[in-house]
């Protein structure tokens, strides 16, 4: 058995539990804080009394556990302002969606819903509730509330719910949140010492030595996650074709013109421990560029032969070195989920971002993207936001994939 790491030492970390079926993965949740050192503090709110008992909870935490606001009023006892507040985080876990929404509305009802109200610590959410629900447009736009106020949030999954039915509001798994837990306090720097290989930008395929093919890409997707990664901790290498972007920090950037070039940078920088492929490589590229600049001489317009260019995706899918996590995008106009599903199976990768580029979205070249992740499991649908968000997020979720059987 392998000994879980002390990353938490020192660390204070109250913990909400409500009342949902996953409650009773809080229990293990508890164990795995406290074997990597941290204090874990619970607050049970009444409901979640039906699902875990304050005596399991309290043995397992070795300490006192709160359920009403008037188990504090007594002078002796920690007021409900300290409790919320004598922490280094709070983590809510499982994170209904009415607490969801009392914390969106700052009501403060009960202990629990009074604590997240009153605490000046990070938050963090580990949702989970029926698949209905968590795509609600008010669950969704409670998250959005709490997003834009900094509170984090791990999960949910999808997968198979209590109920039977199944989609995305399954609560992450313990380790999962404890991973959150540790990138959201800085225990570790939760992608160092891995290796990230991130292609951004278009291709530029020579017609001759002045004209080229070329798309609308900006790069400005790929750049955010390579920074974005870098800033996790990962040693990361942008593959770019030409952008106007400058370089992203803590970043280092080959810089290609053409497909081919930028399957070769690729390659020469294996092993990686995660590939992202966010360039939108050229398809096709003129057969036969030649060394003289083709002339306008008053016959019939050139006709332009075009060679299939090398697919880096599926290329590094399939690589001898195959990077452990490869990620690719599916920019589609229509049929979005379908198309970009069989893309996964075609380029053998692990997770596509899919996103709508059709006329009028603005996600090309524009600052926001709305994608969503389809993996073996399902697929998870990101709200609309900005191009950064979304990198982070990326990021958050490669950090725990990467450091789950780690
Ligand atoms: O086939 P399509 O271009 O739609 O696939 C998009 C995905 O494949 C993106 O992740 C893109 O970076 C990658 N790709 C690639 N090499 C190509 C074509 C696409 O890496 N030649």
């Amino acid at each position: 058995m392998t000994v879980p790491p002390r990353s938490l030492v020192g660390k204070r970390i109250l913990l909400v539990i409500a009342g949902g079926i996953a409650a009773y993965k809080s229990l293990d949740l508890i164990r795995r804080l406290r074997e990597r050192g941290a204090e874990v503090r619970v607050v049970l709110t009444q409901a979640a009394k039906e699902f875990v008992t304050p005596l399991s909870v309290s043995t397992l935490s070795r300490g006192r556990v709160f359920v009403d606001l008037f188990d504090l009023t007594d002078e002796h006892e920690i007021g409900h302002i300290r409790l919320a507040r004598d922490c280094d985080l709070v983590v809510v876990a499982p994170a209904t969606a009415d607490l969801i929404a009392k914390m969106a509305h700052g009501l403060a009802g009960d202990l629990a819903a009074t604590v997240l109200l009153a605490t000046d610590k990070p938050i963090l959410l580990a949702p989970a509730m029926n698949h209905v629900m968590w795509a609600h447009p008010a669950t969704r736009a409670n998250m959005a509330t709490l997003a834009a106020r900094g509170v984090g949030q791990v999960g949910p999954e999808s997968g198979e719910l209590a109920e039977g039915e199944s989609g995305a509001g399954r609560m992450s798994e313990p380790l999962a949140i404890v991973a959150a837990v540790e990138a959201q306090l800085g225990a570790a720097a939760p992608l160092a010492g891995k290796r990230a290989l991130v292609t951004s930008g278009p291709t530029h395929e020579a017609i001759d030595p002045v004209r080229y093919i070329a798309n609308r890409s900006s790069g400005k997707q790929g750049h955010a996650i390579a920074a974005a990664l870098a800033a996790l901790g990962a040693d990361t290498i942008l593959v770019s074709g030409p952008t106007r972007l400058p370089d992203p920090p803590g970043v280092a950037v080959r810089a290609v013109e053409t497909a081919r070039e930028m399957l070769a940078a690729c390659l020469a920088e294996l092993p990686a421990d995660v590939a992202v492929c966010a360039a939108a490589v050229a398809d096709w590229r003129p057969a036969t560029a030649g060394e003289a600049k083709l002339k306008k001489d008053g016959g019939a317009p050139p006709a332009l032969a075009l060679a299939e260019n090398p697919d880096i995706l599926a290329t590094l899918a399939r690589h001898a070195h195959r990077p452990r996590l490869v990620i690719g995008f599916a920019a589609e106009t229509d049929d979005l989920i379908a198309h970009a599903r069989a893309k996964r199976d075609r380029k053998g990768c692990d997770w596509i971002l899919a996103n709508d580029v059709s006329t009028g979205t603005g996600v090309f070249g524009g600052d926001e993207n709305s994608v969503h992740l389809i993996d073996a499991a399902g697929v998870e649908s990101w709200e609309r936001q900005s191009k950064d968000d979304i990198a982070r997020r990326l990021a958050r979720r490669i950090a725990l994939r990467l450091n789950e059987a780690a």
